[in-house]
């Protein structure tokens, strides 16, 4: 079921009553990329767990909780530890993070995932900032009765992926070390990795890089006008791109190793917004 907006209200009341500050900036951090979290000064957590009609992250050792501090003196709040449709979520419930950061204030989204790539001039380590996503499987998480105080039934994602925030990532990474990329995210519901078969048709289709996450809390900030920056860690080449298969313990060591100097350039971001 969809919640309603009393019921988002309702968690903004509490999360504002217990900890008095309002963010400037969301953060969603992808599973992998955690150490972003130390990051945060003077910080503040709530466990998602104490939090009414919250999610609970299913994902085992991985303790759910909202950050609130300061980056770069930015104030933010950061999730850690994200919800998933291949979790058993239904598609509606994962519209629920963002909306409830729209309501304490936030101005700015950034996301950010661990993908594999499909194109072949990117490669492990490289990043690319979302310029525009496909998303053929799985619901929106707009579906249900559409909650006008957020936005409108019928909305525009044609510049969703907000262009001036792509400009500032894009010369964040001067002098970063990285390999910067502006690609098409190809979201897949998982939790069972692409077939082959499946990625040759991602790139026919035009994707530059696969995975589960992020587009539904695009839209959802889409949906809400939040200005939006979206970007994936490149942690290993998709099914089929190369001779060997995949595994959990590459992409996760990948996005370990990529860690630092994500780390160090999502907090350049931050600062220069
Ligand atoms: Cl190859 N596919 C998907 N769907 N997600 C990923 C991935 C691949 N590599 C990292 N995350």
């Amino acid at each position: 079921m969809p919640y309603t907006y009393g019921e988002y209200q309702e968690i903004a009341a509490f999360l504002k009553e217990k900890i008095a500050f309002a963010p400037e900036v969301a953060l969603i951090l992808g599973t992998s990329l955690g150490p972003f979290a130390q990051e945060i000064e003077h910080s503040a957590c709530v466990e998602y767990a104490d939090i009414p009609h919250f999610l609970r992250s299913t994902a085992p050792g991985h303790a759910g909780k909202l950050i609130f501090g300061t980056v770069a003196g930015k104030r933010v709040v950061c999730m850690s530890g994200r919800f998933h449709s291949y979790e058993g979520y239904a598609f509606e419930q994962l519209a629920l993070p963002v909306r409830v950061f729209k309501l304490l204030g936030a101005k700015t989204t950034i996301l950010t995932n661990a993908a594999g790539a499909v194109n072949t001039g990117y490669k492990p380590g490289d990043i690319m900032l979302l310029k525009d996503h496909i998303k053929f499987t799985g619901a929106s998480p707009l579906r249900g009765p559409n909650l006008d105080e957020f936005g409108p039934r019928f909305f525009d994602t044609s510049e969703m992926y907000t262009p001036e925030l792509r400009q500032l990532a894009l010369r964040c990474a001067e002098g970063s070390g990285l390999t910067v990329h502006e690609g098409v995210y190809f979201f897949y519901t998982g939790p069972q990795f692409e077939t082959p078969a499946e990625i040759r048709a991602v790139r026919l289709l035009g994707g530059d890089v696969v995975g589960m996450s992020t587009v539904t809390e695009a839209l959802t900030a889409a949906h809400c006008s939040m200005p939006l920056l979206a970007m994936s860690v490149v942690t290993n080449m998709a099914a089929g791109v190369l001779p060997q298969r995949l595994s959990s313990e590459e992409v996760e060591a990948a996005a370990m190793a990529a860690a630092p100097k994500f780390s160090a350039y999502v907090k350049k971001i931050i600062e220069a917004l």
